[in-house]
C-alpha cells in the first residue's frame, strides 16, 4: 500500500505535550507535532502510521509515526505522533522536530487490548528499522530538509 505522489513529506514544528499515554502506559513515547501542523496536512493525505527519518537537535533518527484519531483511545482530534527510535532520557517539549515521512505502513486500527497495541507497534518498528537501511532510504538521511539548521 502506498500514497503514491505524495511521499516523501517534509514537515517541522516545535513538539507539544500529547495525552501522556505514549511513555507511561505504552513504554513507547511519541513526540506530538501541534495543532497547526496537523491542520497543514494534505486533504489526501492517508491516515496510517508511516515510517521515515526524524532530525532533532542536530541527529537523525530513525522513526515511526502514527497520524489520525487513535481508534483504541477514541481521540476526538487528529495528532501526528512520532515515535525515534532511540531512548531520551530528557523532555523533547519545544524543541524542533523535522521529519522526512518515507513509507506507509499499515493504516490505523482499533485493538481489543492495550498489549496487543504494543505488539503492533513493535513491528511497525521492526518494518521501519528494515525498511530504512535500504540504500534508496540511507540517500535522504543526509538531505538538505534534515540537515539544515
Ligand atoms: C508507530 C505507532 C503506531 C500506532 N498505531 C496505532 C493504532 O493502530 N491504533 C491506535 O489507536 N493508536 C495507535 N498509535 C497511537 C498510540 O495509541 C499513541 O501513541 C498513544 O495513545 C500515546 O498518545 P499520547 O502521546 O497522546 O499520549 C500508534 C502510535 C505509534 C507511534
Amino acid at each position: 500500500m502506498s500514497s503514491g505522489s505524495i511521499l516523501p513529506y517534509f514537515v517541522s514544528g516545535i513538539i507539544v505535550k500529547g495525552f501522556g499515554r505514549g511513555s507511561k502506559s505504552l513504554g513507547i513515547p511519541t513526540a506530538n507535532f501541534p495543532e497547526d501542523v496537523v491542520d497543514s496536512l494534505p486533504q489526501d493525505f492517508k491516515i496510517g502510521i508511516y515510517y521515515g527519518w526524524a532530525a532533532l537537535e542536530g541527529q537523525i533518527y530513525k522513526m515511526v509515526m502514527s497520524i489520525g484519531w487513535n481508534p483504541f483511545y477514541k481521540n476526538e482530534k487528529k495528532t501526528m505522533e512520532v515515535h525515534m527510535l532511540h531512548n531520551f532520557d530528557n523532555d523533547l517539549r519545544g524543541k524542533n522536530l523535522k521529519v522526512a515521512v518515507m513509507g506507509f505502513i499499515r493504516p490505523e486500527r482499533d485493538f481489543a487490548s492495550l498489549a496487543d497495541l504494543i505488539k503492533e507497534i513493535n513491528h511497525d518498528i521492526e518494518i521501519a528499522n528494515t525498511n530504512l537501511n535500504t540504500q534508496q532510504m540511507i540517500e535522504y538521511k543526509s538531505c538538505e530538509f534534515l540537515t539544515c539548521s
